[in-house]
């Protein structure tokens, strides 16, 4: 594992590992794929100002979350189908994240049962979830998610519709016949075919969901809230009249929505100006570095998310490779702490980013 030795390795290795339809499927944006490239761009025009003497030592990126400490302001994104890039899929992603101490989110469009993923936590564990059209499998997932102990509920706002992906129109994603998804059929969902396809994504989420389904969600379960897919800081201040959201995921869901969006480095600043200490904020999107996880916290980030990175480490080396990414961000992100002369997360604050 010691030649890997960054996330852009695992990019590499992974590009030439995986199949092209599985590839794109992971890889690819909406349309242009302009929001996908400033997710990246974007964290490069925030420039660090360091400062010195600080007599920086016992650097610590451990950091409170809820009720819980984690390893590193660093969470898993909930990303489908895990099992299509390595067969233990996301009992591999958990296990990683068990090692590491940090949360995975789970897809509602897991590849692993709920259960036997619970069965096998020993972080807490946070589902995601898209809401349907027919109400009744999100009941079902909810009640399951309360069952097995999960300990949020993360509702997916930014796909009313499925974006505009057009690798995935030209590289259909193929659906090897050996993975099973009848944890998603016994909630009510038909699976007969891959829902991640403009078709079946229509027939099977609401478009028209609302303020008001995230009412109804304070009606039927006391599991926290958090949005996801959250860009416009108004969002978040209407996010603030709901008592049952917790948090807000920044997010423009790896730029595979809606394109010409801003990333989430652009305005997560303004998030935390209208939260304020009220709601935990994470920003997702474009994490490959240590500097961009050190960037996030100081624009008001509890922490950032990883998404790709996690896929490309896990179709290269299983669990392992996901423990080595997170390890090497963490490993990253002390470096960048050690450089700029804070000891603790909570030193990295709006004052190391240069204004120009
Ligand atoms: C292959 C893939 C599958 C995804 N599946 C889901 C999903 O099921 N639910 C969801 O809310 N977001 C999903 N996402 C979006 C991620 O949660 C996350 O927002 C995005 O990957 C962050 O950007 P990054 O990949 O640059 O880190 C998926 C992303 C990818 C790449």
């Amino acid at each position: 594992m010691g030649s890997i030795l960054n996330i852009r390795t695992f990019y590499d290795q992974a590009r030439t590992l995986l199949p092209p339809d599985l590839f794109h499927f992971i890889d690819g944006g909406s349309c242009d794929e302009h929001t996908l490239k400033r997710n990246s761009a974007a964290t490069h025009r925030l420039l660090i100002l360091p400062r010195i003497l600080q007599c920086t030592k016992n650097i610590t990126t451990t950091v409170p979350l809820f009720e819980d400490t984690i390893a590193a302001p660093l969470l898993i994104a909930p990303t489908a189908y895990q099992r299509l890039l390595h067969h233990d899929g996301e009992l591999a992603t958990l296990n990683a994240a068990n090692r590491f101490n940090t949360i995975f989110i789970v897809s509602m469009f897991s590849s692993t049962d709920y259960g036997e993923i619970a069965a096998n936590a020993k972080m807490p564990l946070w589902l995601q979830m898209y809401l349907l059209k027919d109400r009744k499998p999100n009941l079902r997932l909810i009640r399951r998610a309360e069952e097995l102990g999960y300990k949020a509920l993360v509702l997916t706002v930014d796909a009313p519709v499925y974006g505009k992906r057009e690798r995935e129109m030209t590289s259909p994603l193929q659906f090897p016949n050996h993975i099973n998804f009848s944890h998603i059929n016994d909630l009510g969902i038909p699976f007969d075919d891959c829902p991640h396809s403009t078709a079946h994504f229509a027939n099977l989420i609401d478009p028209a969901i609302g303020w008001q389904d995230v009412e109804w969600l304070a009606t039927v379960t006391d599991l926290p809230i958090i949005l996801k897919g959250v860009l416009d800081p108004r969002d978040t201040a209407i996010a603030l009249t709901h008592p049952n959201v917790k948090g807000i995921i920044v997010s423009n869901h790896g730029g595979r929505q809606l394109d010409e969006t801003v990333s989430a480095f652009d305005v997560m600043e303004d998030h935390r100006g209208v939260a304020g200490k009220k709601l935990m904020l994470f920003l997702d999107g474009g994490i490959s570095r240590g500097s961009d996880i050190f960037k996030a916290i100081a624009l008001g980030a509890d922490a950032a998310l990883i998404g790709r990175a996690s896929l490309w480490a896990l179709a290269v080396r299983g669990s392992d490779g996901v423990l080595r990414a997170l390890t090497l961000l963490q490993e990253e992100l002390q470096n960048v702490m050690a450089l700029t002369g804070c000891s603790q997360i909570k030193d990295i604050t709006r004052d190391f980013i240069w204004k120009d």
